[in-house]
């Protein structure tokens, strides 16, 4: 393929220009970060896995009636998108009390929480991404008081598909980090990624970890646990 001029270049993935208006090519990388950037790694595979993962995914979510940037994966490591400009939110749920919600509020890692809540984090690595308000995110104009009731609203229904999806292969969605841009016409879309790199899940027999925090924590090996979470969805560990 000719080589497209590239776009962007984040910590797990690449965002290339297309010939076709409206259209980008998103490349998964193999590099693992944690902790914003503190922590770093090249594990060989795991550009494919989050890209297998996500676009199962989306393509599941896609047919229970939530639309997404998604058109389809290209080759093992990339997918074609819509062109969105994201809005710089990081729109976190939780179902389970785990990782900085445990740690700010002192609430155990496993807890369930009484109900799934949202949670908004300004997307930028110089602040950290901190966990901000709604009137934050009035004040520094990122979105709305309908933007913010469209993206709880979308995040929550997201939540309960997405939720029964792991439920059915004997996994629990403790949280997951999810990302909207606008489209052109300035309608909100589900875009980004959606795999153990932002989510965390559990076995339900078990309660092994099978998420980025088996790298955050050195729980063991990243790969077998993104190849568990890629098989019990159906998809193919080689091709
Ligand atoms: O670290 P924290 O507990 O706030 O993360 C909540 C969820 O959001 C986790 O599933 C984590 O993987 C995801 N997340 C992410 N990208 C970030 C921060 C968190 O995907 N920058």
């Amino acid at each position: 393929m000719e080589e497209q001029t590239l776009l962007y270049e984040g910590k797990a993935k690449r965002v290339y220009a297309t010939d076709q208006e409206g259209i980008v090519r998103i490349q998964y990388k193999d590099s693992a970060t944690a902790y914003n950037g503190e922590k770093k790694a090249e594990i060989a595979g795991k550009g494919r896995l989050n890209n297998e993962i996500t676009s199962l995914l989306f393509l599941k979510l896609s047919e229970a009636g939530i639309q997404s940037h998604f058109i389809k994966k290209i080759s093992e490591t990339e997918q074609l998108v819509k062109q969105v400009k994201i809005i710089p939110l990081e729109v976190v749920v939780r179902n389970y009390a785990a990782g900085s919600f445990s740690k700010r509020l002192g609430v155990e890692e496993g807890e369930k929480l009484r109900r799934s809540i949202v949670e908004f984090y300004l997307k930028d690595d110089l602040l950290g991404d901190p966990l901000i308000t709604d009137d934050h995110v009035d004040v520094l104009n990122l979105a709305t008081e309908e933007e913010v009731a469209e993206l709880k609203a979308a995040a929550l229904k997201i939540n309960q598909v997405l939720g029964g999806f792991f439920a059915e292969i004997g996994v629990r969605l403790i949280d997951f980090k999810l990302e909207f841009g606008k489209d052109g016409d300035g309608s909100i879309l589900l875009a980004d990624e959606i795999s153990p790199d932002t989510c965390r899940l559990w076995d339900m027999k078990t309660q092994q970890k099978l998420d980025k925090d088996v790298f955050r924590r050195d729980l063991g090996n990243l790969t077998d646990a993104y190849e568990t979470i890629l098989t019990r969805l159906g998809g193919q560990l080689h091709v």
